[in-house]
């Protein structure tokens, strides 16, 4: 096909929401009451981390880390929303879709390679507490989420300049809240093999990679913990990992939810409420899971708190 001979489209409908528009103003004040709970929640945990000298290990560093991507990861998200119901609109135009798209992908791949590296810190916390603070140097943090960083920063990227190869001339309703690779890719009028490829190969081993690193973790943690002979040091090495375990169940649950779940359910209702959880609901209550598990970060929180209100 020619692609001069097509209009190109320059703007796409966010059609995710438009049942719900009846009730905007209940949508608005949802969405906006979410998004302030997490951005105040998130920040808490990053400062009450960054204010405490004792709370400089790798696990809250890296749990701080993990704030600041819930933060980024929601703000791709609601602020857009929130424009759109607010003004009745659904338009996004064609950068904003784009920029949605990358940040989207750094900030979801980011949250999933952090919690991976996670896993990680626990494991070799609980399997060789003996030589931890030499495998866990301050260097290796940093190494860890840099190449996080890095790592994500160039998927979201490819993903991105693949979408740009793509022209766009059909319909431009996407049937979702916010732009994501799917259903982008399915509106593409030029031939999509290239970014189908790079998705199978690219998003599979990068996605799965940081999963099997944790389940791999977990099934050696379980093994260290189950050799630990009294039964109060089982009980401290396993309540370590329950804030970190809840954490993951929740992200990989509905991250499986929403992807896995066969394509032609893409649009329908259930596949939104999993992708409302996975975007807001996660990073919304991941501050939350840690702050009522963890004495440490409780009692970093109240003493920041304090000193707030002094
Ligand atoms: C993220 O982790 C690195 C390495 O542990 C640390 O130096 C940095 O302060 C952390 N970032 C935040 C926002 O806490």
């Amino acid at each position: 096909m020619d692609r001069r001979n097509q209009t190109s489209i320059y703007e796409f409908l966010l059609l995710g929401l438009s049942e719900w528009l009846e009730q905007q103003y209940l949508l608005l004040g949802l969405f906006l009451g979410m998004y302030l709970i997490t951005v105040v929640g998130n920040l808490l945990i990053i400062l009450a981390i960054g204010f405490h000298l004792h709370l400089h290990t790798p696990m809250y560093l890296f749990l701080a880390n993990l704030s600041f991507s819930d933060i980024g990861f929601i703000s791709t998200i609601i602020p857009k929303m929130l424009d759109n119901i607010g003004s009745g609109s659904k338009l996004v135009s064609y950068d904003g879709c784009l920029t949605q798209l990358y940040f989207f992908g750094l900030f979801a791949n980011l949250d999933n390679f952090l919690l991976a590296v996670m896993a990680l810190d626990h494991y070799v916390a609980i399997s060789h507490p003996l030589h931890y603070a030499m495998n866990m140097n301050s260097q290796r943090c940093v190494l860890l989420v840099a190449g996080s960083w890095v790592v994500t920063t160039f998927h979201a990227l490819v993903h991105t300049l693949l979408v740009t190869r793509l022209s766009f001339c059909g319909p431009n309703v996407i049937p979702h809240f916010f732009c994501d690779l799917v259903p982008l890719l399915k509106l593409a009028c030029s031939s999509t093999y290239i970014n189908d490829l790079v998705l199978i190969l690219v998003a599979g081993t990068l996605l799965i990679g940081p999963f099997a690193c944790i389940l791999i973790s977990y099934f050696y943690i379980i093994f260290a913990i189950l050799r630990i002979d009294s039964p109060k040091g089982k009980q401290r090495a396993f309540s370590n990992c329950t804030s970190h375990l809840s954490v993951v169940s929740l992200f990989y649950s509905t991250a499986i939810g929403v992807y896995l779940c066969p394509p032609s359910s893409h649009s329908g209702q259930k596949n939104r409420v999993f992708s409302i959880m996975y975007t807001m609901v996660t990073p919304m209550l991941n501050p939350f899971i840690y702050s009522l598990r963890n004495r440490d970060i409780k009692e970093a929180l109240g003493k920041l708190l304090r000193r707030k209100s002094l």
